[in-house]
């Protein structure tokens, strides 16, 4: 008899954006005269930059050649790119990373869920309340949590640590000792930031600890503000104790076309039973190899476009779009009444709603009244009960329309 892996059991019905995704056909289904506006998930509406596209379309002449065709490539990326990386997006801040320290992936989704496999079972996991679900459920399906609490909705045996107006969205250190913890800067789905100050504390309290930060920086490159850190490896210490996960999916409208990547220092250890250091970044290496043959040249030849001057140019003016798209849904969203977080220095926009209604109710309310879909903040966790989260990646044209109706609505 085929066992299955119960921990799957244990997760809820449906991942947050699949119930999202549902509602919505169905309402469309139900109602096909209107005209509904998605500023739900964050998926970008941009084409792919010209830098990006030229570099796709040399990549594919090459490979029909003789000279230029590609089998399998290295399981952790290119050299071309792993080097970009390194001169671009860490160099130029004064950050040493090697280019074997460096992952390539098809995406940071993938990454963040497939870390838990280095990691011990028993391990103590905190993730900051409300969250990106990816970082909860893997550990669910890998059996790192207990059981599922419906009047609480959390699970046994993780530590949650709320991010709410209250804290001024900043989390505070576990009162029990944690040894993975997952922090996402610019944060999704609060779109709020941290300091390098507040960074230096868990930095800290990771090294005292033993522990491993996860930082997700998937949404730096949206920072305006200039004393934000867009790495954790600014912070002194961090190379120590964090690995960071990087995307193109939102930096350069990847999303269809995947390409991340996963920094894991030489000098980031974890340990054995018995209290033997190992390099994560030996573990990690050993699982890419075993599990991945690497993204496609094509791909990896966009990616590393994106640094020349032209591509850091265009994807720079597309960052620039959905930044203009934030401000039209913050201030709006302000004129009408709202209290709105995020969307300075993120694609997000996290308001609260109204006294009285959930989340999920505001969700209804909004797709049933106004069309307009957003994210329900209790999707992300517990302490998202109360707020709302709309995204910056429509178009322009479809942000204005949307924020036009809830004015009207709220006003009205
Ligand atoms: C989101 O909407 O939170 C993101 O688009 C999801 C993702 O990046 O996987």
């Amino acid at each position: 008899m085929s066992k299955i892996n119960e921990n799957f059991l244990n997760l809820q019905e449906s991942y947050l954006f699949s119930t999202v995704a549902k509602k919505v056909a169905k309402y469309t289904e139900e109602n096909p005269d209107k005209k509904v506006i998605k500023l739900g998930i964050g998926d970008v509406t941009r084409p792919i930059v010209p830098a990006c596209i030229e570099a796709m379309h040399k990549a594919v002449d090459e490979i029909g050649t003789e000279e230029g065709f590609k089998g399998y490539g290295p399981e952790q990326g290119y050299e071309f790119l792993r080097n970009a990386i390194v001169e671009n997006d860490y160099k130029t801040r004064g950050i040493e990373i090697k280019p074997d320290e460096i992952f390539v992936s098809d995406g940071a989704k993938c990454d963040c869920g497939n870390i838990v496999d280095i990691f011990a079972k028993e391990n103590k996991v905190a993730i900051t309340d409300p969250v990106y679900p990816v970082y909860l459920d893997t550990n669910v399906m890998s059996g790192r949590s207990g059981k599922y609490n419906k009047e609480t909705d959390t699970y046994e045996n993780i530590v949650y640590l709320p991010v709410t107006a209250e804290n001024n969205f900043k989390p505070e250190l576990p009162k029990e000792k944690v040894d993975l913890i997952y922090l996402c800067f610019p944060n999704n789905p609060t779109g709020t930031v941290l300091t390098k100050e507040d960074l230096k504390v868990w930095v800290d309290y990771a090294k005292e600890n033993n522990s491993i930060i996860l930082y997700d920086s998937a949404y730096e490159r949206f920072i305006t503000e200039k004393e934000i850190p867009h790495s954790i490896y600014e912070v002194e210490g961090a190379k120590d104790v964090a690995i960071e996960f990087k995307s193109y999916s939102k930096t350069a409208g990847f999303t269809g076309v995947r390409c991340a990547y996963v920094v894991i220092p030489k000098t980031v250890k974890g340990y054995t039973n018995t209290g033997e250091a190992v390099e994560l970044n030996k573990l990690w290496n050993r699982r890419t190899c075993t599990k991945f043959n690497g993204v496609s040249y094509i791909v990896q030849r966009a990616a590393e476009a994106t640094y020349t001057e032209e591509g850091q140019k265009q994807i720079q003016e597309n960052i620039n779009y959905y930044m203009n798209n934030a401000k039209i849904i913050k201030q709006g969203l302000e004129e009408a009444g709202f209290t709105v977080y995020g969307g300075v220095n993120s694609p997000y926009v996290w308001l609260k709603v109204p006294e009285g209604i959930t989340s999920w109710e505001f969700f209804d309310k909004l797709l049933e009244e106004v069309n307009v879909v957003g994210t329900p903040g209790s999707g992300f966790g517990p302490h998202g009960e109360g707020y709302f989260r709309l995204t910056a990646f429509g178009t322009k044209e479809n942000t204005e329309k949307a924020i036009e109706r809830i004015k009207n609505w709220k006003n009205g």
